[in-house]
């Protein structure tokens, strides 16, 4: 039996969602990352660990690729929508292609309630909305389209169903 957590960071709760869901599943101890010293990863022959999208960066990811693991999967939650986005710029900011080499990465589908947003992150999403705006139609991107349909509103493309790939992959381990 291998000996699996999963420590997540969240601001709004779905990155958290999702840690507990796949905790449940694997039947695994969930970590806030706040609690977990780094000392504390190479415990387990398997970490998981799950950081929201905030502006290209993942938020806490830190703890996972400054510190050893002894197997990692890593998962991003954000807004934009995993099937048609290509996560290959924010991947490389965030990490070495060493640690890329040796890390599996799942993307899942997150939510977001503007009447919920602290004032710095409302005020970064009014930007958006302007820069998203000033763009010709036709150089939209799917993510700027997204941005101006749900501006202000609350969306939750949250789903257990999202979990399965990550959880087979851990479990084929
Ligand atoms: C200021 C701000 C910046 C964001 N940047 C991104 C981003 O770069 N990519 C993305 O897909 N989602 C982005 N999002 C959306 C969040 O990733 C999404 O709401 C996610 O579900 C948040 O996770 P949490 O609820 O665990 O905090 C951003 C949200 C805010 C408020």
């Amino acid at each position: 039996m291998k000996k699996i957590t999963v420590i997540y960071k969240s601001v709004y709760g779905t990155t958290k969602r999702y840690a507990e869901w796949i905790a449940e599943e694997l039947k695994a101890p969930l970590f806030e990352a706040a609690s977990v010293k780094p000392a504390q990863l190479m415990d387990y022959d398997v970490v998981v660990y799950g950081g929201g999208l905030y502006a290209g960066g993942i938020i806490g990811a830190k703890l996972v690729s400054k510190n050893p693991c002894k197997s990692l999967v890593v998962f991003t939650v954000g807004l934009a929508t995993p099937e048609i986005t290509d996560y290959s710029a924010i991947l490389n900011k965030n990490f070495t292609s060493e640690f890329l080499a040796r890390t599996k990465i799942f993307h899942l589908h997150g939510g977001m309630d503007y009447g919920k947003l602290g004032l710095a992150h409302k005020a970064m999403m009014a930007l958006k909305k302007k820069e998203s705006e000033k763009m010709p139609l036709n150089e939209r991107t799917s993510d700027d389209r997204a941005l101006l349909e749900t501006y202000g509103g609350k969306v939750d493309f949250t789903g257990r169903g999202n979990i399965q790939p990550l959880v087979d992959y851990v479990h084929a381990l």
